[in-house]
């Protein structure tokens, strides 16, 4: 029998993954805290046309992760580190080790610091309501895209079978995302407003400096993007977004921690590094940190 699929992190794209490859028969185990609840669970995935997948799940500890033939990580940024680094001793040094969450930051990190292992980053713009512990709700079809992060390698059988294609140049495309994330995230959460409502004028000279600090950050990095590329993609996806709360906006509600470090503060950082002024990313990063310690 073929090697399970290992997930860890099990929010909305966590659990939408899960439901999307066990529809294709692959098997996923998902690993949760050192000693979390263990056992088999009946998970619930509602499709895009409205219908009820149940699937079951083994839960297991980190102890417990079997060979599995990818491990694919869903947390939160500030968490993946943390996730990750105890179960490198239980993977093989072929064993692809995907990382799918907002932000930019922790890929670069963890490969730098363990370069034997193969490392791919990922990102998907599909839209995902997590209704109870083990119930999801598949509310947007999306893109799906994956690339190796140290080596030349084929895109994983599982992430192909439920539609990725793999992307060899994947660190601009998570720029992109990055950039829609600083442009929407923060402000959403500062403003307490849905995603749309950032096409209103009013909030045209903020996007706009934070569109133009962006892209020399970026620029200071070797990745080329166009101040008004980053502003015309980040008005794009608030607007094809418009009615969603955005992560940020979700996580300062629930009074969780946000991802502002793997997304303001990943470029606040480059720009001192570089010694750009990045002020409107500062005020964003400064602000939102003010908001959670609340
Ligand atoms: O983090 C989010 O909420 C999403 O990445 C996005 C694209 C901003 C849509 O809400």
């Amino acid at each position: 029998m073929a090697e399970p699929i290992a997930l860890v992190g099990g929010g909305a794209i966590g659990q939408l993954m899960a439901g999307l490859m066990a529809q294709q028969g692959i098997e996923v185990v998902i690993i949760g805290r050192p000693g979390c609840d263990c056992g088999v669970r009946e998970h619930r995935l509602t499709t895009l046309e409205g219908d009820t997948f149940r699937h079951r799940v083994r839960h297991l500890t980190p102890e417990a992760m079997p060979p599995c033939r990818a491990l694919l990580i869903t947390t939160k940024a500030y968490q993946v580190q943390e996730a990750v680094t105890p179960l490198l001793p239980r993977l093989s040094s072929q064993t692809p080790i995907v990382l799918l969450h907002n932000g930019l930051g922790p890929q670069q990190a963890l490969a730098r610091r363990f370069p034997e292992h193969n490392w791919w980053a990922g990102t998907l713009t599909d839209g995902g309501l997590r209704q109870g512990q083990d119930a999801v709700t598949h509310t947007g079809l999306g893109q799906r895209f994956a690339g190796p992060l140290l080596r030349q390698d084929a895109l994983p059988d599982a992430l192909a079978a439920i539609g990725f294609e793999l992307d060899a140049r994947i660190e601009l495309r998570l720029w992109h995302k990055l950039a829609v994330n600083a442009l929407i995230n923060p402000l959403t959460a500062l403003h307490r407003c849905p995603n749309g409502e950032l096409t209103r004028a009013e909030f045209l000279p903020t996007l706009t400096r934070l569109s133009e600090e962006l892209a020399e950050v970026a620029a200071s990095q070797g990745v080329s993007m166009e101040a008004d590329e980053v502003l015309a993609l980040g008005l794009k996806v608030a607007r094809a977004t418009a009615k969603n709360r955005s992560s940020m906006l979700t996580d300062v509600d629930a009074g969780r921690q946000t991802e502002i470090e793997a997304i303001s503060g990943f470029v606040v950082a480059l720009a001192d590094k570089a010694g750009i002024e990045a002020p409107t990313h500062r005020d964003n990063l400064d602000r939102v940190k003010a908001l959670q310690s609340r």
